[in-house]
Formats: structure tokens, sequence, C-alpha cells
């Protein structure tokens, strides 16, 4: 006779092969799975005890296990053993093992493990996308304080990464604001789509016993129901949406990134990291390096990879479980690790990074920066075709930057304009090349003037409170299912019949 380990080994005579079993299982994956395999299982349990498929005896020895394995867990005294394959079948065994198969063999009543992973891994997920809105939120706040202090700060804005017109520093923070809260409201998208409830699916084709999925989804504080059972099990889009999120943003931190690595070089000079946020180098003692937002860009890759790694399994699986699915958490975990490390940096390094605010001004002098401003007045007070304002002050430029002159060369400027038929006096024209000036004047809707920045911060900054307190109530529901859980727990376990027990 062989001697049976596994649950699932009735028509199997021999033991699995110990490569296969090493191949196969999934134990450290699942780690983070534990404390909601858990509370599925507890979830479950109550459910099915409720529809009377399990008596409230069998319930009560369940959930006197589960609540044990919980502690044993939380103490560290329950590990995942690999033998045991995954978190669920370490679970299930530990009840069988503690409380008989009597009791603890009725837990998989109506269950498969394929809908209990898609259980486990959306409560995990659900709490990660709630945890990383948080923290792009504080990196937006720590964007929005820059912005507040800078409205009026002029500094060269880019194009080609060349000089083109002079925007506000506020103008510029403001910018990453307004692309990051279409990150956050990505992610809201995300959160709808994974707290649907998964349970109750089985293994594909739903189930003869007479479960209540609305029962699980409000004790798991999920939403609603996802109803198609073999669509449930055989889809992982949820996922690909949160790793397609999760790209978006990290491309979004590592253009900042590129950014700031550039600023704080010697050419640009218009940025200093604080100390604390810097490395140095082993041999050259003048360094001072941009290591996090390098690393920052650097990781961005592991993020895409894992989308493309996941979306590369799912491209070839027919519809039902396959096991290739299992190989969607390894990327998954690691495109959220990697994510989360940077944002819980990089609020606290921008906000400590000093902007050079005289060198930005410097530049806006130095490149011509304020030419359209020029054609823009020629167009709008001579009544000058902007086309041929453009060819004027090209060619005045031209001939400036030929003969080694700015603007500022007032005279040479003004002779220059002069031969092309525009007479202007010296404080006009140092009026409107004045990057100052420039920044009030564009005062279009999203543009740079002091105004409209103000009010587009003022705009962001209440979106985010609205999305904090879509986070906050969100963790609340989540927490209120939780303790609606523990709850009946708590009656259960004090004997109190579960059909006396007010669920709703
Ligand atoms: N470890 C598996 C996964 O992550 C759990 C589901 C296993 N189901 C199965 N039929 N083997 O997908």
């Amino acid at each position: 006779m062989k001697e049976k380990k596994k649950l699932w080994s009735g028509r199997f005579q021999a033991d699995m092969d110990q490569k296969t079993q090493d191949f196969t299982e999934s134990t450290e994956t699942d780690l983070r799975l534990v404390e909601y395999d858990i509370w599925g299982s507890q979830v479950h349990a109550i459910m099915l005890a409720k529809q009377k498929i399990i008596s409230n005896t069998d319930l009560k020895q369940i959930i006197l296990c589960l609540d044990q394995v919980d502690q044993d867990f939380k103490e560290g005294n329950f590990r995942l053993d690999p033998q045991n394959e995954d978190v669920h079948m370490n679970v299930e065994l530990y009840l069988i093992e503690t409380a008989g198969v009597e009791f603890g063999g009725k837990l998989h009543t109506a269950r498969s493990r394929n809908d209990q992973i898609l259980t486990d891994v959306r409560l995990y997920l659900r709490q990660q996308i709630l945890d990383i809105q948080q923290q792009l939120s504080d990196l937006c706040r720590s964007f929005l304080s820059i912005a507040d202090q800078h409205y009026h700060t002029v500094m060269p804005g880019y194009t080609h990464t060349q000089h083109a017109q002079p925007i506000s520093l506020g103008f510029w923070a403001t910018a990453y604001v307004s692309k990051f809260l279409r990150d956050l409201k990505r992610f809201d998208s995300a959160y709808t789509i994974t707290n649907q409830n998964p349970l109750g699916s089985a293994a594909l084709a739903g189930t003869s016993f007479p479960i209540d999925r609305d029962l699980t989804a409000k004790l798991l504080g999920f939403d609603t129901v996802q109803e198609h059972a073999l669509d449930v099990i055989s889809s992982r889009d949820f996922i690909l949406e949160i790793l397609s999120n999760l790209s978006i943003l990290m491309v979004g931190l590592s253009r900042f990134c590129e950014e700031i690595i550039y600023w704080t070089s010697y050419e640009f000079r218009i940025a200093e990291l604080d100390d604390q946020f810097a490395s140095g180098s082993s041999i050259m003692p003048q360094k001072k390096n941009a290591d996090l937002a390098e690393l920052t860009r650097g990781r961005t890759g592991r993020v895409i990879g894992a989308l493309i790694d996941v979306l590369t399994s799912l491209k070839g699986l027919p519809m039902g479980y396959n096991r290739d699915l299992q190989e969607d958490k390894p990327p998954l975990w690691q495109a959220l690790d990697v994510v989360k490390s940077c944002l819980a940096i990089l609020p606290d390094m921008l906000g400590t990074t000093h902007f050079n605010t005289i060198r930005m001004a410097q530049l806006c002098d130095m490149n011509f920066i304020t030419a359209t401003e020029l054609a823009n007045h020629l167009a709008s007070e001579h009544n000058i075709p902007f086309r041929q304002c453009h060819e004027v002050v090209g060619s005045v430029v031209g001939e400036l930057s030929r003969s080694g002159k700015t603007f500022a060369d007032w005279n040479k400027t003004q002779q220059l304009l002069k031969t092309k038929g525009i007479d202007l006096k010296t404080d006009q024209l140092q009026q409107i090349l004045d990057p100052i000036n420039t920044l009030q004047n564009n005062g279009s809707v999203g543009g740079t003037s002091p105004k409209e920045v103000k009010r587009m911060s003022q705009n962001f900054a209440t979106q985010l409170d609205q999305i904090e307190i879509q986070i906050s109530s969100r963790l609340n529901h989540i927490d209120h299912a939780r303790k609606k859980t523990r709850q009946i727990i708590d009656l259960v376990l004090s004997t109190q019949q579960l059909t006396t027990i007010e669920i709703d």
C-alpha cells in the first residue's frame, strides 16, 4: 500500500516524483495569500452552514481550526510545506490533521482551488491597489506643494530637449499631477473590476450544492458576484489590467526620474538632490549621483516585463483552468513590489530637492526662449500674419545667434527689427521679451500663467481629496467585512446557532 500524501491522490498508485513536486509547488509565492486563504475559508464555511450544506457542529470545528492556523501563522508556527503544493492544500491539510477528516474534510465542499486562488488573489490585490493609490496621491501632493511655491518661478520649457518657451516651475510640477491623476483613475477602474466575488464558481461549472454567492461576496467585502463560472475561472484580464496600469505608471515615474537625472547634471544645474537621497563614488570624491532616480528608471523594465510575461502566458490558453495560470503571480508580485518601493521613496526625494531658481531664470535669458512671444506681439499689435512674424523673428534670431549675441543686446535686436520695418522701443522690447511677462500672457485654459496654474492646482487638490475619500471608504468597507466575519465567528464559537444570527 502506498503512503497517501496528496489530498487528490485517490486515483494515483504512486507518489509524485520529487522533482515534479519541486517543479510544480508554489508555496513561496503563495505566502502572501495565507491570510486571505483563511478569510475565504472562514466565509465559505459560514456560508455552507448557513445553507445547511454542513452542520453547525462542522462549522464550529472548522472555524476553531481556522482560528488556530491563523494564530499559528501570525506567530510563525505555521509554515507552508512545499510537499503540500500550495497555500490551499497546506491550510486544508492543517484542518484535516487537527480536526480530523470528519470535520476538516468538509471545508472543500462546493469549492475548488480554482475559485479559491482567484478569491485569494482578488482580496490581496484590492488592498494593493488602495496602497498604491495612497502612495501615488502622496507623490502628487509633493508635486503640488512645489507648485504652490513656484507659480511665478520661470524656467525653460523644452521641446526636443531644446529651449522652447518659458514655463513656471509650478507649471512643470502640476504637469505630473495632471498625469498621475489619470493613473489614479485607472487604478480606480481596476479596483472595480478586481473587487468581484469569484468564490462559488468552483472548478469551472458552478456546483450542485445550494450555495449563496451573495453571502460570501458580502462577508468578503466584494462589491458584486462575478457570475459566469467558466469565465471567472479562465480569465486573468483583471491582472493584465493591473499590470498595464503598473507599467504605465512606472513609465511615468521613470520619465520624471529621467528629468531629475539630467536636471541635477552640471550642464543643467537646475536642481540638486538632498544628500540623503543621493550617492557618492568609491573613486571620484567629487561625485553626487542620482542613483535613486536611476534605479527607478532601471527597474521600469521589470514591471513592463511582468506585463509581457502574463500576456504571453495567457495568449495560448483555452477556456478553463490551466496550470499556466499559476505563473501569473511571481511577475505580478514583482511588479507590485517594484512600484510600491519606488512610490515609497520618490515623494521624499522630490520634497527635499533644491531647485536652482536663479539658474532657471538665467537659462531663460540665454537662448531666445521668448522668441514666440515676440512673434505673437507682432501678429497681435502690428497686424502682420503670424507666418510672416515667424519669418521676421526667425531671421533676427539667426543673425543674433550667428554673431554670438542674444535678445539682451537690445540695440542690435532693435536695429535688426528696424531693417524688417518694425519699430520697437527698448523698454517695449524688454517687456515683450521678459520671460515673467510671457508666463502672465499665456493665460489660455491650461496655460502656464500663474493664475491658470493656481486654478489647476486647486482643482487637482480637490480631485486628490475625492480620491482619498474613496480610498478610505473602500478601506472601511473591507474592514467592516472583516469585522462582520469575525463577529459571526465569535457568535458561532459562543455556541449560537447560525440560523439565529443576523448576517445582513
Ligand atoms: N497554485 C494554483 C495557482 O496558483 C492554485 C490553483 C490550482 N488548481 C489546480 N487545479 N491545480 O493557480
